[in-house]
């Protein structure tokens, strides 16, 4: 049964101008080749969900790359080309490219004058998409601008919100696909199909999953974490037995009430003005490794290659939290700031949202802002500069003293700027005393 419905009228409404002329070009380009043309996959299933999107992947059936390269002539934009694979992807920006791939089986042999049906190939090529939602293509040729192809019911599976895979061996054939399932599923509030969620349990099961390189399940996971529903996901992904494949040795169990507080702590820290958005993944990563020791985080992030200062970053979150937990339940009249400030600025500010989610109270939620805020305020007005003009010369004392009036500043022992500089001249004289 294929669906023959016109979407071009919510193409228009949804999609941007500028992906909307690409599109056309790309049509006009075909036509002048002889050849057809879809789009497929993600964009096809936004639209249909009245989203925008700017996930352009060209399925040409004819000479792909050919294709691209006029694309990109027309654009005056880089055409990076695979032969091999017969792709192209055409690099509007950094941002911004698109995906040519050209649907095989005999280029030459379905001339886009002839009236015939959506041919084989692009059959073919959408049959080896993950689920029915992503496998669906709309098409681009001029005379059928906004057709949709179907084959598969995806749209159907879109209305009652499920998540389907197209046949039995999907999960291992692509074992990625279980990641991407429980991605899509939360992502939109949908649900994995019975009989998929049992295929994708068995694959699970026969750990399937471990035989996946270490680049791409990082490069799925990184997409995890940096979705909005991340929390959710990382819950189905515990309750699917899945976290023994992607985070060796850690218990979901252990983490889940962080993790399910975590989008809301991130906003309130947001909303203090002090999230570091470029790094979310960071956040959830941390968030996920708290509760482990050393070596089994450090064996994580040298299996999915995180750098060396964000390891540094997740061990010291990991040192660090516990005992600032404890410095922040510990009633303030017993605690120096500038004790506490020194245990907090060890740690990255990726792992302040789960800091939060940590203190549970309301109160001691409090009590942390209000630290951060004397952080913040406590930085001196003093440097360097006034101790040079004091007629000091440079060295390891300017660090010294700099820190001690740091930690004044943050006890609320200097307010003024001229306290600052009698604290300053005042140890510095002691210090010559004492080297004397
Ligand atoms: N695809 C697939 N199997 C995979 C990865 C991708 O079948 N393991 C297909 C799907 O048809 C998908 C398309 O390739 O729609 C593009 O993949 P990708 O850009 O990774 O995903 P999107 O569906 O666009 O999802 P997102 O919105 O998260 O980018």
């Amino acid at each position: 049964r294929l669906s023959r419905r016109n979407i071009g009228w919510v193409m228009e409404r949804t999609l941007s101008s500028a992906v909307r002329n690409i599109l056309k070009q790309a049509g006009q380009i075909a036509d002048s080749m002889g050849y057809k043309i879809y789009a497929a996959g993600g964009l096809v299933r936004d639209v249909l969900l009245g989203q925008e999107s700017l996930d352009v992947d060209l399925v040409v059936e004819g000479d792909g790359i050919r294709l691209a390269q006029e694309l990109g002539k027309i654009y005056d934009v880089r055409v990076r080309q695979h032969p091999k694979f017969g792709t192209a992807e055409v690099v509007f920006s950094d941002e911004f490219k698109i995906d040519v791939a050209t649907a095989r089986v005999e280029f030459y042999a379905y001339p886009a004058a002839l009236p015939q049906v959506e041919s084989s190939t692009l059959h073919q090529d959408l049959y080896r998409r993950d689920f029915t939602i992503n496998a669906m293509a709309v098409a681009l040729n001029e005379n059928s601008f906004g057709t949709l192809i179907d084959f598969f019911d995806g749209r159907e599976d879109l209305q009652y919100h499920t998540v389907r895979v197209l046949h039995n061996l999907s999960f291992i054939e692509d074992p990625i696909r279980i990641l991407r399932a429980i991605r899509f599923e939360q992502r939109y509030g949908f649900k994995i199909e019975p009989q998929t969620l049992k295929y994708l349990k068995e694959t699970v099961r026969r750990g399937v999953l471990a035989r996946v390189s270490n680049e791409r399940l990082w490069e799925e996971l990184k997409h995890i974490l940096l979705e909005p529903e991340a929390n959710s996901m990382l819950r189905r992904m515990g309750e699917l037995a899945v976290w023994p494949d992607v985070f060796p040795r850690v218990n979901y169990w252990e983490v889940e009430p962080v993790l399910k507080d975590l989008p809301q702590s991130m906003r309130q820290i947001s909303d203090w003005g002090m999230m570091p958005l470029n790094s979310r993944w960071l956040v959830y990563f941390i968030a996920v490794l708290h509760w482990s020791d050393t070596g089994v985080a450090r064996n994580i992030c040298e299996k999915y290659g995180i750098s060396k200062r964000q390891t540094e970053k997740v061990l010291a979150a990991l040192q660090g939290w516990s005992r600032a937990v404890a410095l922040i339940w510990k009633a303030p009249q017993y605690v120096k700031v500038s004790h506490l400030a020194k245990v907090l600025l060890q740690m990255p500010r990726e792992s302040y949202p789960m800091l939060l989610a940590i203190l549970e109270d309301e109160k001691l939620k409090e009590r942390f802002r209000q630290l951060l805020n004397i952080i913040e305020d406590s930085k001196p007005k003093t440097n360097g500069k006034y101790i040079k003009h004091l007629g000091y010369r440079p060295g390891p004392v300017y660090r010294e003293v700099l820190d001690a009036l740091w930690r004044e500043r943050l006890d609320g022992n200097l307010r003024t700027e001229e306290d600052e500089h009698a604290f300053v001249r005042d140890y510095l004289a002691r210090v010559t005393k004492r080297s004397e």
